[in-house]
């Protein structure tokens, strides 16, 4: 299988990275919340419009993981001050449990000078995702589940403390 090549998302990326959010996203909340309501807020939350509006964000950075005949992966975050937002963090079902997840993780921690923490919301009940930022070094920040207005899911805050050796302070 080729290794994924991580690197700055075109816009000729966008009609893969549509296909791939509709699918992992199907593929992890339908069990959750229901096919329909996931085709409806995927359908919305990542139009072309949506994704294309991401390409030219303030402060962020759109990732795809490539693997020379398609796109496995996406993530997308933002700074403010000492922290990163990890907005998104999408791996096609075919190719999960890869590293594709820890490899985008990894080069966003690269991006943004000065940034210190990174945040994320993630469903309460996705044990999957929970899991895999447990092992990336991610803990809760204590504060209780915030149900997600859209969604309907509880989501709770995990933060990572960035490692010095991966903390980025030049200039
Ligand atoms: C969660 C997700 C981003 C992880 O990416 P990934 O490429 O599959 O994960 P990796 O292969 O990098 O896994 C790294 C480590 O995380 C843990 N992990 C990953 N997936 C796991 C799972 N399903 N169950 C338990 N632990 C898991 C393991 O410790 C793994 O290390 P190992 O392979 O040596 O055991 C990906 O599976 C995904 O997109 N899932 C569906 C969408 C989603 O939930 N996104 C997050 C929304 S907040």
């Amino acid at each position: 299988m080729a290794e994924a090549f991580i690197r700055t998302a075109m816009r000729a990326d966008l009609d893969a990275v549509k296909h791939l959010l509709a699918e992992t996203w199907h593929a992890t909340y339908d069990p959750l919340i229901g096919a329909e309501k996931v085709g409806e807020i995927t359908g919305r939350w990542h139009s072309r419009e949506a994704l294309e509006s991401r390409l030219s964000a303030p402060n962020s950075e759109f990732l795809v993981a490539d693997t020379g005949s398609g796109i496995a992966g996406m993530a997308f975050a933002s700074q403010n001050g000492r922290e990163i937002t990890l907005h998104q963090l999408y791996v096609a079902p075919a190719h999960q449990g890869e590293g594709v997840g820890t490899k985008l993780v990894g080069e966003l921690l690269t991006c943004f000078i000065g940034a210190e923490t990174m945040r994320v919301e993630v469903a309460s009940a996705n044990a999957n995702a929970l899991a895999f930022y447990r092992a990336c070094g991610f803990a809760s920040d204590g504060s209780d589940p915030v149900t997600e207005e859209t969604t309907g899911m509880d989501h709770v805050t995990l933060v990572l403390d960035i490692p010095e050796q991966h903390r980025w302070n030049a200039l």
